[in-house]
């Protein structure tokens, strides 16, 4: 059993689509009939719907608000207030704007409806932050709280992508912030969960469509219940970590959320691993202070100090700051520790649980050693190698590995280096047999659908083969089944590709590549041609035949230990150069050969089974066949170079 306080006051709240239209209802419904109305950054049709719906209650208007609320703004604003005998403020825009409404409601107690076009979340606030001479002075009171809140949700869907996301994450702060509040209490933990979860499903389907409408509802809602967790209950290290960097090195207010927050929750998070699993589970992550970085690393929100403008020069003294003052927050706030959550945030680095709690030797060695990575000049480099280390001391750990499976390990990989030369890579082959080598080309080959598929290149293509005339016969006489080819190459348009230079291999009736038999006197099953005016190549060679990959080494052993076959399904394989087109390479497969299912490199892809029709009778080029032979015919899509 918990035993808890719950305590608030809360705005009145309209939500919906088009709710603009029930603005001056709001107005009415708290006795008022002279607005002064307020907005900042709003897209001129969206103002002239606001105005449209308040009709003749609209006396005067101001679009001043700028950030952190300064008193000079405000009292610029309430001289127009005045001058027009004002009885009531409706404000449309993001925190700005609702900040101006905030300071003019606290001098005058004239009530407030807002409509807001962010999700800042600060109207369900009775906080106010204003700047005099520099310095930020927050205060709460009743007056403050706005009386009404339109959500309008078309008025937030044309708020770009990248405002989405810090805005989205400033929301989602809130969220999490009230989850370890010692205030905290089921009503809000309720609230704030929903919120990460909304905003956590939402804002990659923004990254597809920014005006879908569901994602943007989901996001306002979103916006609205962790606005109300701000309202109701205290906020930790990162509030005031925000509050500090904004104030003193004028930092922007979203953005700079957006980069601390995965920091501030690693810092925490050794404190609160209940709190972490659940707003993990909210987000759909495995873990939930990365999980909010990889979040916005996939939407390329802001990731680091160093990019809002921060001096690093300053760390320290912000570190200082945000610890001088004791304020509550689940782990102690020390400058050293905030200094080094600060250094990670100003590097962009991605956090994987705050620093090692004290005590666990693993992980303080594993932060040695990323931390032995800080100055890498490559940030890629950086990148790269501290997430390696990270998964690979995880994966010690997570296993317990002994010294001898390590031994195993190191000695697989020196066979694996000692069986390679220059026609074995042994390396390659267990990239591939790994799927490595597929998510690879998946990833940074993935293809419009109007471009054909690519495969893996695999251990057996040579440079340079023997340039071989349009009809020729490649196979230099080895037996198998005839098989005529015949593949065009268009581009994206349907365009016949001219000159493009395409290299073919294949293995033997055996299931073997000529540089895998020395005795062979090659090159055989290799050639480079060049396509004619239609974009056509055409060539005779052998049907290609299912083949075990080189099996007599580390790879071979990895997959007997696995209880797995070494076969590939059987394939032609083409490589594709054009004049101002992406090289394509992939692979042919025979439709009803063995292995499709199993194939051991993993490189079959639907698109790219083709049926290899059996025939008999006369050839397309007149060649004398007794018996049956083959035909492939193809269309190969390239695409044009991108830019
Ligand atoms: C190949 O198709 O040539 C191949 C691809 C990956 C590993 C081994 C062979
Ligand atoms: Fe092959």
């Amino acid at each position: 059993m918990r035993t808890f306080v719950h305590s608030s006051r809360s705005s009145r709240v309209v939500f919906g689509f088009g709710t603009v239209d029930r603005l001056r209802e709001e107005v009415g419904r708290l006795g008022c009939s002279r607005v002064l109305l307020l907005f900042s950054r709003v897209p001129a049709d969206a103002s002239a719907r606001v105005r449209e719906a308040l009709g003749d209650l609209v006396v005067a208007e101001f679009d001043g608000a700028v950030m952190h609320t300064p008193v000079e703004v405000t009292e610029q604003a309430l001289a127009v207030l005045r001058d027009a005998s004002a009885d009531c403020l409706v404000a449309v825009g993001g925190g700005s704007t609702t900040g101006l409404s905030k300071a003019l409601a606290l001098r005058t107690d004239l009530p407030q409806v807002i409509l807001p076009t962010t999700y800042a979340g600060s109207e369900v606030t009775p906080v106010l932050g204003e700047t005099r001479d520099g310095r930020k002075v927050t205060q709460s009171s009743a007056a403050i709280l706005p009386e009404t809140v339109v959500y309008d949700v078309n008025f937030s869907s044309t708020l770009p992508l990248g405002l989405s996301v810090t805005s989205g994450v400033n929301a989602l702060a809130h969220a999490v912030e009230a989850l370890y509040s010692a205030e905290s209490n089921p009503l809000t933990d309720q609230q704030a969960l929903d919120a990460i979860s909304r905003i956590a499903r939402a804002l990659p389907r923004l990254a597809d469509d920014p005006a879908d409408p569901a994602a943007r509802a989901d996001l306002l809602h979103a916006a609205w219940l962790a606005g109300t967790c701000l309202a109701t209950v205290g906020m930790g290290l990162h509030h005031k970590l925000c509050h500090t960097l904004g104030g003193s090195f004028d930092l922007p207010h979203a953005e700079t959320h957006t980069v601390v927050l995965p920091h501030a929750m690693a810092y925490n998070a050794p404190a609160v691993p209940e709190v972490m699993r659940r707003i993990a589970d909210a987000l759909g992550a495995a873990d939930a202070p990365s999980g909010v970085h990889d979040l916005v690393t996939s939407l390329g929100g802001p990731t680091s100090l160093r990019d809002l403008g921060m001096p690093e020069s300053g760390l320290a003294r912000a570190a200082e700051l945000a610890a001088a003052t004791p304020y509550p927050n689940p782990r102690e706030v020390t400058a050293e520790g905030v200094a080094a959550l600060l250094s990670d945030a100003w590097h962009g680095r991605r956090p994987t649980g705050g620093p090692a709690p004290a005590g666990d030797p693993l992980a303080l060695l594993t932060d040695q050693v990323v931390a032995s990575f800080a100055e890498a000049p490559d940030p890629r480099v950086r990148v790269l190698l501290t997430d390696l280390v990270r998964r690979l001391h995880g994966f010690v750990k997570d296993n317990d590995l002994t010294d001898s499976e390590w031994q195993y390990a190191i000695d697989f990989l020196t066979r694996t280096g000692q069986i390679s030369g220059p026609t074995r890579q042994e390396f390659v082959l267990l990239s591939d047999t790994l799927g490595v080598s597929s998510a690879v080309d998946l990833l940074t080959n993935s293809r419009t659908p109007e471009t054909t598929p690519s495969a893996v290149l695999g251990p057996f293509y040579v440079e340079g083969p023997p340039e071989t005339a349009l009809g020729n016969d490649i196979s230099g006489g080895l037996p198998g089944s005839p098989l005529w080819v015949d593949v065009r190459i268009l581009d994206t348009a349907g365009k016949p590709v001219e000159d493009a230079v395409v290299d073919v291999w294949q293995s033997n009736e055996d299931g073997f590549y000529d540089v895998q038999l020395p005795d062979l006197d090659g090159p055989v099953l290799r050639a480079r041609l060049r396509s004619d005016g239609e974009g056509r190549i055409t060539f005779w060679s052998i049907l290609p035949s299912a083949y075990p990959i080189p099996d007599d080494g580390p790879v071979g052993q990895m997959l007997a230990a696995v209880g797995r076959h070494p076969y590939r399904a059987p394939h032609l394989h083409f490589m594709i150069d054009a004049a101002g087109h992406r090289r394509l390479i992939t692979q042919l497969f025979v439709a009803g050969g063995d292995y499709l299912d199993s194939d051991t490199v993993f490189g079959v892809k639907d698109a790219l089974v083709v049926d290899f029709t059996p025939h008999t009778g006369p050839t397309p080029d007149g060649r004398r066949i007794d018996g049956e032979w083959r035909r492939l015919d193809y269309t190969f899509h390239i695409a044009p170079l991108a830019g």
